[in-house]
């Protein structure tokens, strides 16, 4: 008999890039899990697109009328989906809202983020602006545990990357993402390997 393997749940708002580094890192065997479930609330994100092509089960949940949060019923299917879907741990990959009671009590201390800075510094929206503007010498990307605060959560990992001279937001992102999709791999493969599965 094979052992279930340890289930994902990816979350995403955008393009999917990262989503797409752990997809890539899971068929070539250095991630031991599989991708149970692909969710965003943006009905035609790349994310949806990318995760339909490569055969995976995803599915666009209707976010309501607020702007920074699901709205509750919503964030509760969210959750319902997951839960389901026999999820071990929720990825967060370019998922562009609050994570709120409804989601954090239904998973604790199994939701995790990747933002693009080197937290604590510059939270929020466009983070390697903000570090540009800074004149920081360098950024880069940082995954954590999840809470109700706005990428506030304990580090699990950081990667720097430097800041150079005639960047661009544009650049600093790029070079951000370039760290993001070897870091992310690492630690879901880490917490794959190491965390129970849920009961
Ligand atoms: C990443 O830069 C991540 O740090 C932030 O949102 C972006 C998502 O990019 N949370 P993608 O959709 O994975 O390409």
């Amino acid at each position: 008999m094979t052992t279930p393997r340890f289930r994902l749940g990816i979350l995403g708002s955008g393009k999917g890039s990262n989503f797409v580094a752990i997809a890539d890192a899971i068929d070539a065997g250095t991630i031991p899990a599989e991708v149970a479930l692909v969710l965003s609330d943006v009905e035609d994100s790349g994310i949806l697109a990318l995760a339909r092509a490569r055969g995976l089960r995803a599915e666009f949940i209707p976010p309501g009328k607020f702007r920074t949060r699901l709205e509750p019923g919503a964030e509760a299917l969210m959750a319902a989906r997951l839960r389901e879907a026999g999820v071990d741990l929720v990825v967060l990959a370019g998922y562009m809202r609050m994570v709120k009671p409804p989601l954090l009590d239904a998973f604790p201390g199994r939701i995790i983020n990747i933002h693009p800075s080197l937290l604590p510094a510059f939270p929020g929206l466009a983070a390697w602006e903000q570090a540009l503007a800074a004149r920081v010498p360098e950024t880069g990307c940082t995954v954590h545990y999840v809470d109700a605060g706005m990428d506030t959560g304990p580090v699990i990992a950081q990667s720097a990357v430097p800041i150079l001279p005639g960047d661009t937001p544009q650049s600093v992102h790029a070079r951000i993402q370039e760290a993001e999709h070897r870091l992310y791999p690492e630690v879901v493969a880490r917490l794959a390997a190491t965390l129970p599965r849920l009961a």
